[in-house]
């Protein structure tokens, strides 16, 4: 079955009209709801007093319509008498302020005393529902991930220390503490990087990232065993953030859940008199969260409508929910659930749009998802546990994005724009990319790019090469290779423990200004037409040690010298960018490497037309998404079925503006 619904909250509504939400929903074709992450004081109105009755009877009341939940459990949102009872459970912030009642996500990940509310909520609960019928599985507290600074945090981190470097020798070591004075002789003198201690040391600053990562990936396990132990078949989730979120190491947070599930907010937004709406960066978050597990995955919480809390965001535009629904499942998506059902009346999301806006009664919004609704009825069997293949992957590194955050190297350099340009380059010709985490398995693909891979470890670096060496082509960018996993700078010319694979090392580096302009020029022969590209924010002025220039910066004292090589290593080759360009850079780059690679595009098609496939075992599923507002003409494939209307494509046909069509090769053998 493929799951398709809406997040819905009966505690903020009547009773009453339960029935009528229900009957709506079944109409539109949902058979799942998230319910309840935020229902703690209604399912423990005080200590130990458990209330789960009118849960119950909302879960009944959906059932009845055939549409059964998943359950949040509430920890994200913490009761007033639990924190007025034990204010010591309130974050501490990064400038030394503790978190005060009012919002949510106000706890500290660590205090024993909320370990030990989270621990009886979440038996009561599962206890509970282990044997409801309307429950098939659970969604872990909300989009976890703030980062506190507390005494209790502080004698943790100092524990997760010991356990690492097993010595303080070996601490001081690796962090260099003689720098500074720094030389710690007892655990407990240990700080947190508070923002009143200043710049602090860059070792210290990377592992309190991961022990804050490690300590919200052990509360959301303590969550899941005891969920498995009393509903061991139950499906346990969490809702992510997608691509651009990077407080938490997302493949540790993954691991033992059965499913990731994340939160996709297109919203768009006015370029002057221009809407955009950014669809790579959005393919970029689901190829990203696909990555998690090497897995399908749900979106938990799908624009539903306009977005906004204080400012209200553009209303999407007539096709946009459904369009961007199908650009989730074209990625990988087996579920869909929007967030919200009906716009809240009252709280801090009064402006966060659902299906249905705050009066309740059924609009543009809702008929177009209902329309989803009845297609999903014919498609959904089809393309539901289908799977991506890509043959090009995206290393991304959340060590490399912790260090970033301490030290941006440039005040104009952001890890995820640079991800994002390069993704775009791909996304432009319609080719699929996976996006993975450095320990993943490389072999299968014929591309790996690992921009600014900035913290590696001779694991990772023994990995890559031994990818080169077997066949694969490595593209790296600036910052690779800089620091070890400790944070510090490695004692080697850059990009350290890759410049021999690279057949390059860096010379010197410039960091630039925002509104300086250096350029690179293709000189090699064969790749003179790409003409001439910004260069921006960094550049390294390489010295070959073996590897061919492809191009050369273009001004200053180094206008001339080499910019972007090419290094033939073992069966495989290794290309080093030495700047961070703009998407056109790459646009140029990668256009000549794919087709040297003999990689294909899912299809070409015009520009807006975002094409991306599935494969049902050797059936193949194209998804041709017009983001557009006009309509296109685009090639098809022929003898392909259309699945909305089972019609056979015979070339060019034209897709309407912000539409799709979804097409299966004609038999098992195809594509
Ligand atoms: C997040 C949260 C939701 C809601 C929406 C809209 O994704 O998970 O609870 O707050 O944003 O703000
Ligand atoms: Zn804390």
């Amino acid at each position: 079955m493929f799951y398709f619904g809406a997040d819905y909250y009966p505690e903020q509504w009547p009773q009453e009209r339960w029935p009528e939400d229900a009957r709506l929903m079944k109409a539109a074709g949902f058979n799942v709801v998230r319910l309840a992450e935020f229902a703690w004081s209604k399912m423990e109105p005080s200590e130990g007093k458990f209330d789960f009755n009118w849960l119950d009877r909302a879960l009944k009341t959906l059932h009845d319509q055939g549409i059964v939940a998943l359950l949040g459990t509430p920890t994200a949102s913490p009761p007033p008498w639990l924190m007025t009872n034990h204010p010591d459970i309130f974050r501490l912030r990064e400038d030394g302020l503790r978190v005060t009642y009012g919002n949510r996500c106000e706890y500290c990940p660590n205090h024993p005393t909320y370990h030990d509310f989270t621990r009886r909520i979440v038996t009561a609960l599962a206890e509970h529902y282990a044997d409801h019928p309307e429950v098939i599985g659970w969604q872990i507290d909300n989009e976890m991930g703030n980062r506190c600074y507390c005494p209790v945090c502080r004698s943790k981190f100092q524990d997760w220390l010991k356990v690492r470097y097993g010595t303080l020798e070996k601490m001081n070591a690796v962090w260099g503490t003689e720098f500074w004075s720094h030389i710690y002789t007892d655990w407990t003198q240990i700080p947190v990087p508070l923002a009143t201690g200043g710049s602090p040391n860059p070792g210290l600053a990377l592992d309190f990232r991961r022990f804050i990562s490690d300590s919200y990936v052990a509360y959301q396990q303590m969550q899941v065993d005891l969920l498995r132990e009393a509903c061991p078949d139950h499906l346990i989730t969490h809702n992510f953030m997608g691509f651009g979120y990077e407080g938490l190491n997302y493949y540790d947070l993954a691991r033992t859940l059965d499913l990731v599930s994340w939160d996709d907010y297109p919203a768009g937004f006015w370029l002057k008199d221009r809407r955009v709406t950014e669809p790579e960066a959005l393919a970029l978050g689901h190829d990203t969260m696909r990555g998690l597990k090497h897995q399908n995955f749900w979106v938990m919480e799908q624009q539903a409508g306009p977005s906004g809390w204080e400012i209200v965001s553009p209303t999407p535009r007539p096709g946009e929910l459904r369009l961007w629904a199908y650009q989730s499942i074209a990625h990988g998506a087996d579920g869909i659930v929007f967030f919200r059902w009906r716009t809240a009346r009252y709280g801090t999301e009064q402006y966060w749009h659902g299906l249905l806006d705050h009066h309740g009664l059924p609009g543009r919004r809702y008929e177009e998802i209902k329309q989803m609704g009845a297609e999903l009825k014919k498609v959904g069997a089809a393309i539901q546990g289908s799977s991506v293949k890509a043959r090009v992957a995206i290393l991304q590194s959340y060590d490399s994005r912790f260090a970033f955050q301490i030290q941006p190297n440039n005040p104009s350099f952001q890890y995820s724009e640079h991800v994002t340009h390069v993704y775009h380059a791909l996304f432009n010709r319609n080719i699929a990319v996976d996006v993975i985490s450095p320990q993943a398995d490389m072999s299968n693909y014929m591309l790996v790019i690992a921009p600014a891979l900035h913290v590696l470890d001779e694991a990772v670096a023994a990995r890559l090469e031994q990818y080169v060496q077997a066949g694969g082509t490595l593209v790296l960018t600036p910052r690779s290779g800089v620091k070890d996993e400790a944070n510090a700078v490695v004692n080697l010319p850059l990009p350290g423990l890759l410049a021999e694979v690279c057949g390059i090392t860096v010379a010197e580096y410039d960091s630039l200004s925002a509104d300086i302009s250096q350029s690179v020029k293709f000189i090699a022969s064969g790749l003179k037409k790409l003409g001439t590209c910004a260069a921006r924010v960094w550049c390294d002025i390489l010295e070959p040690a073996g590897a061919q220039v492809l191009a050369a910066y273009t001004a200053d004292y180094y206008a001339g010298r080499p910019a972007i090589t090419l290094n033939q290593y073992g069966k495989g080759q290794a290309v080093y960018v030495g700047t961070f360009g703009d998407v056109s850079l790459y646009q140029a780059l990668f256009g000549w490497l794919v087709l040297k690679l003999n990689i294909p595009p899912v299809l070409n098609a015009p520009e807006g037309i975002e094409v991306a496939e599935r494969w049902q075992g050797d059936r193949r599923l194209l998804f041709v998404l017009n983001h557009t507002n006009a309509p296109q003409k685009v090639s098809l494939p022929n003898g392909y079925i259309n699945l909305m209307d089972g019609k056979v494509s015979h070339g060019e046909e034209t897709i309407p503006g912000r539409d799709l069509v979804i097409l299966a090769s004609p038999s098992e053998s195809a594509g």
